[in-house]
């Protein structure tokens, strides 16, 4: 049988602590949740600023269902783009204090639509070590070269693009946020060196958005580097607890994606209801910074909690923080006393970290009181007591 070999496979994922169960959610996504049947404290979703389940956005959703409908049927060269979708465009334009936003499905299709439209065969594409599975895949489809640089190295980047083929594209992707170690990219000094090589500059945002800059605006914004960076990837599936990716440039870039960009020419646009609610996410965060602050006070209080209890919570300066724990076993094992005791945190394994740093990723949001942050803590202590990491 041509497809036996899955089967074996997946045992084998099963037998080396690599299988990822998938848990049913029988809730909205909150700061607690109804997972596989039980309510729990939620340290695992994106939901940055607890908006996944806002009634402002539920009310954007709903009445543009009512205005628009569902779908938009077709993608938009074709039949046509709705005005919300360029209303969504022109605030978030506003919003990022950028000339221009093209939206795509997903923050994942963004990276997809932008780097083969910039690059291809023969140019060079200088990728952060840790950089995304997104922009790996972009790259990949782009058929750049692509040239790894040491994970935050500013140094190895300009060696690399000092040594490098001449008369060629260059471009240089780093993620803002990195989602598995919570830690920042120093845009302002890959901004520098990128700028000296005459190589275009792409950060892709998505854990930047709605957490790092004023309001939330991201880490453009954080670098105060408005107009420097050529292409900012953002997503909306996180901190603004919709779905949606966006592309934030120049005029000309996000004409040139609209049409080059494949998945914006071969996929259908986001659609009605998410649309309408992101635009209620973007007022929300224009009006008041006070969710951002709320994110990042719960975060400073659970990380410095962690590490007084002794956990090693590596490099995070963010809201994500991971509990470094290595073997993937004892991850899983964590994760699950953690469940046994009301709190689902999920354990990050190979292939999405190297083989030997799984850890237990704890997801921040603005939506957590303290008297759940003060459970988590009791929690964390009394699972890392019996499992002998403190
Ligand atoms: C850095 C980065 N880029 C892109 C994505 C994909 O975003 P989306 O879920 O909107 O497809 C993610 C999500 O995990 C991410 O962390």
């Amino acid at each position: 049988m041509a497809l036996g070999w899955v089967a074996k496979q997946v045992r084998d994922l099963k037998d080396q602590h690599l299988y990822n169960n998938i848990v049913t959610v029988d809730s909205p996504i909150g700061s607690e949740m109804v997972v596989n049947g039980k309510k729990v404290l939620n340290f695992c979703s994106n939901n940055y600023l607890g908006l996944a389940n806002h009634p402002k956005l539920k009310e954007g959703a709903v009445n543009a269902i009512k205005k628009f409908g569902v779908g938009p049927a077709a993608v938009r060269t074709i039949a046509g783009t709705t005005s919300l979708h360029k209303k969504l465009e022109e605030k978030l334009a506003k919003f990022k204090k950028t000339e221009a936003v093209i939206t795509l499905q997903s923050g994942f299709t963004a990276n997809l639509a932008v780097i083969p439209a910039l690059v291809g065969e023969g140019d060079l594409i200088f990728s952060d070590e840790l950089n995304h599975a997104s922009i790996i895949d972009g790259c990949r489809l782009s058929r750049a070269e692509v040239i790894r640089y040491a994970h935050l190295d500013t140094k190895d980047l300009e060696e690399k693009l000092k040594t490098s083929k001449k008369g060629v594209k260059k471009l240089v992707i780093t993620d803002g946020v990195f989602s598995m170690d919570g830690d920042i990219a120093p845009l302002d000094k890959i901004y520098d060196v990128s700028s000296k090589y005459d190589a275009i500059l792409m950060v892709d945002d998505a854990h930047g958005e709605g957490v790092l800059g004023t309001s939330g605006r991201g880490i453009v914004d954080h670098f105060k580097l408005h107009g420097k960076v050529d292409i900012e990837v953002g997503t909306m599936s996180k901190a603004f607890g919709v779905v949606g990716g966006m592309v934030a440039g120049r005029t000309e870039i996000i004409e040139w994606l609209s049409q080059r960009a494949r998945p914006f020419l071969f996929s259908s646009a986001m659609t009605l209801p998410d649309v309408g609610a992101c635009l209620a996410a973007v007022e929300l965060l224009e009006k008041s910074g006070k969710l951002v602050e709320k994110l990042w006070d719960n975060a400073n209080y659970l990380r410095s909690g962690l590490k007084k209890l002794g956990f090693d919570t590596g490099t995070s300066i963010t809201p994500i923080i991971p509990l470094m724990l290595g073997d993937s076993k004892l991850a899983q094992d964590f994760s699950k006393e953690l469940f046994n005791e009301g709190l689902f945190a999920k354990a990050i394994t190979y292939p999405t970290v190297a083989q030997g740093k799984a850890r237990i990723r704890i997801m921040n949001s603005a939506g957590h009181t303290q008297k759940q942050l003060d459970r988590a803590l009791q929690i964390f202590a009394k699972v890392g007591k019996k499992l002998k990491v403190i």
